[in-house]
């Protein structure tokens, strides 16, 4: 197994993954990035953190193949992509209490009524993230889309295993110390505003 290869390709492994040490080579906390586009947000953060692990999942191949090549190219030692459906890959790749921490970058808010089902943000999606989760770890979502944010912090309150890090009205505007995605940078440009969520995963805690 090539170590410093960014791919993560499953067929290598028995799943789900239950030891992620196996893929990287090393035991070092592990962040996870759903929906990472060309992976300005992952790649940024691992050059960053280079103490911790990056997993990046995308389900568009032309966007993936451009992450792979940026991750090689800056030598994202620590950076791990796998080319899958989030969905699928919650439920089959990866084992309980694996992840410290989960972003969710700027998710597809499907504005049009008859295509909000198609919303990755949904109680049975998060319940999954839940369970590969740590106790105690941390899922950070953003987006530009306002109607989209108040529908998400409905789901959120209807949820026990999540506590906000946030006060009401439960996100903020500004959060430091984050590489900007394509999307947030084309967003800012447009000077919309932009919508940061943060919250614990309470599970295990006897609350
Ligand atoms: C609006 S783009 C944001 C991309 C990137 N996070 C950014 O901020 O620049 C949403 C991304 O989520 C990906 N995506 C949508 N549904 C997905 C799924 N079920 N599994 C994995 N990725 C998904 C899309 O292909 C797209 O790259």
């Amino acid at each position: 197994m090539n170590i410093s290869f960014p791919i993560l390709d499953v067929t290598e492994y028995y799943l789900p993954l239950d030891d992620l040490s196996k893929v990287f080579g090393n035991g070092k906390r592990t962040a996870l990035e759903i929906g990472f586009g060309e992976g300005d947000f992952l790649i940024g953060m691992a050059k960053r953190k280079i103490d911790w692990n990056f997993v990046g999942i995308e389900i568009k191949g032309k966007r993936f193949k451009k992450a792979v090549k940026r991750a090689e190219r800056e030598k994202a030692n620590n950076v791990k992509l796998l080319l899958m459906d989030a969905r699928i890959a919650i439920e089959e790749v990866f084992s309980q209490d694996t992840f410290s921490e989960i972003y969710i970058n700027f998710p597809d808010p499907w504005p049009k009524d008859r295509h909000k089902k198609h919303r990755i943000i949904n109680p049975k999606f998060l319940y999954g993230l839940s369970c590969i989760m740590k106790p105690l770890a941390a899922l950070e979502i953003a987006s530009d889309h306002e109607e989209y944010i108040s529908h998400i912090l409905k789901v959120f309150e209807n949820m026990e295993t999540f506590r906000s890090e946030f006060h009401s009205p439960g996100y903020v505007n500004s959060l430091p110390d984050r590489p900007m995605t394509k999307y947030e940078m084309e967003f800012r440009e447009d000077g919309r505003e932009i919508y940061y969520l943060r919250f614990i995963n309470q599970k295990n805690q006897n609350l």
